[in-house]
This record gives structure tokens, sequence and C-alpha cells, in this order.
């Protein structure tokens, strides 16, 4: 899959630390409360708010379905399992049951996608890093995605699900179908700003960079300029991602 890759370039976990450095060399020693809106005061440490790109975060699916592909597949389960990234779904004959489960039906009427009927799907750990750090809970190096980054921030000090945090989505959907997303990510910003007492980075990758540019263009200018110190894009796809889009929708079997 094309966008799905690995964030462990050097280059650009450099590129976000020098950036970082710079930022926080700004700092100034007025008292914290005062900083939000003050640009010329900033908190030793910005908050680090990360976005990944398509396919970059955990997804868990719940089953209850009226019919399935192939008798293999599961029909209901009890509980939610993880069906992004789970390499023993991705083998053959299990792959066309996840298919079955991960895809999105469009309503060509009220122009909205949902998931096929009796499949619940639910974006686990918003606020938190451990579903983007690894794409797959058991850890597997395969899926290891944006830890090199949290590890570094910790390494200078940051505290995972405090000051670095995460703001998964529901990748298989466009920005206006995540309404809800943005007024989550828009409150854990405000929270995060105002605990750090100062504005906030964004680290986005991939499509993450479109949801944060959608995101950023629907805050008013006051609202950014409070809350967002800064916005660092890691490999954005600014001319587009036809061949992305072309193996999410057909499946490219
Ligand atoms: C699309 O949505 C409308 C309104 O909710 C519903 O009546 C219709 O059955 C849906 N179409 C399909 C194909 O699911």
């Amino acid at each position: 899959m094309a966008s799905w890759h690995r964030i462990t370039a050097s280059s650009s976990l450099l590129q976000v630390g020098l950036l970082l450095l710079l930022l926080s060399a700004q700092s100034s020693g007025k008292p914290l409360e005062k900083c939000l809106g003050d640009k010329s005061c900033q908190p030793p440490r910005p908050p680090v708010v990360l976005i990944p790109g398509d396919l970059g975060n955990q997804l868990e699916a719940k089953l209850d379905k009226p019919s399935v592909v192939h008798y293999i597949c599961y029909k209901k389960t009890d509980s939610f399992f993880t069906l992004w990234l789970n390499l023993e779904l991705l083998v053959p004959v299990a792959i066309d049951c996840w298919i079955d489960n991960i895809r999105l039906i469009y309503n060509r009427t009220t122009h909205t996608t949902s998931s096929p009927p009796g499949v619940d799907i639910r974006v686990p750990g918003f606020g938190k890093t451990y579903s983007l750090e690894y794409l797959d809970p058991s850890k597997r190096s395969v899926g290891m995605y944006f830890f090199t980054i949290v590890q570094a921030l910790v390494d200078w000090g940051y505290t995972r699900d405090d000051d670095v945090r995460g703001a998964p989505y529901d990748w298989r959907k466009a920005p206006n179908e995540n309404k809800k997303y943005f007024l989550d990510l828009q409150k854990m910003i405000e929270e995060m700003a105002n605990k750090a007492g100062g504005p906030v980075v964004l680290i986005a990758h991939s499509m993450g960079n479109m949801y944060t540019l959608y995101f950023l263009n629907q805050q008013p200018q006051a609202w950014k300029d409070k809350y967002i110190k800064a916005f660092i894009c890691l490999g954005p796809p600014w001319a587009g991602v036809a061949k992305t889009l072309r193996v999410i929708i057909s499946g490219k079997r």
C-alpha cells in the first residue's frame, strides 16, 4: 500500500528535532499563565499533537452481520478486535472477510458513507500515542509507525499521553464525515495549550496533513494565533494521492 510507510528516515526525525529545538529556543521568562496568545512568550517545551496519515492508526471492529462473504468469516464477535493492522487477517480467504468488514458503502442519496450492515468500527486511543506508534498492537516492527518520533520526544523530556498525544481518526472517511473528530481535536489542543501555558505544535504525516489543513481552515485566525505554534508536515501529499485512492477504493486485487 503506497502511502503507508514507516517514518524511520533519520532525515525527517532530524527535521522534527531541529524544528522543535528552534521553536523552544525562543522561550522567554514570562509567567506561564500570561503566555497564551502572546507569541513572544513560550513555555520551554511546546506540547505536540501527532496526526497520522491514512492507514496510520489502529481501527477496531465488532461484528453482528446479517451475512458474510465466506463461511470461514466471523459473523458475530463478543467484543471489539483489531481490524487494522492485523496481519493474521491479511492472508488469502481471510482477507475477503477483512475487506467486507473494512469497506465503506456510499449512499448516493445522502452522499454519506457507512460501514456494512452489522459492522461497528471504532478508533482506539484518541489522545494517546499507542495506536499510531505501532499499527499492530502486538508491536511487530513491521507495524512500527510514529514510535521513533515519540520515543525521541520522550528522550527529550516529553511524556506520552500528556504533552505528546496522538489524534487518530477513521481514515476511511473524508474530513467532512469526521465532524466529531475535529471537535475532539480542537478540545484536546485547547486543553494541552492551557495546561502547558503555550501553543501547541502539530506534526502530521501524509494524508494527515490534509486533515490538519481542513481543520485549521475551519478555525478563526484568532484561535490559530492563540493555540497553534507550528504545523510540521511530514511527506505531505499536496499533489494528490490518486494511487492510494485507487488501492483503497478498488482493493486493487
Ligand atoms: C440511503 O439513505 C437513505 C436515507 O437515509 C435511505 O432511505 C436509503 O435506503 C439509503 N440507500 C442505501 C442504498 O442504503
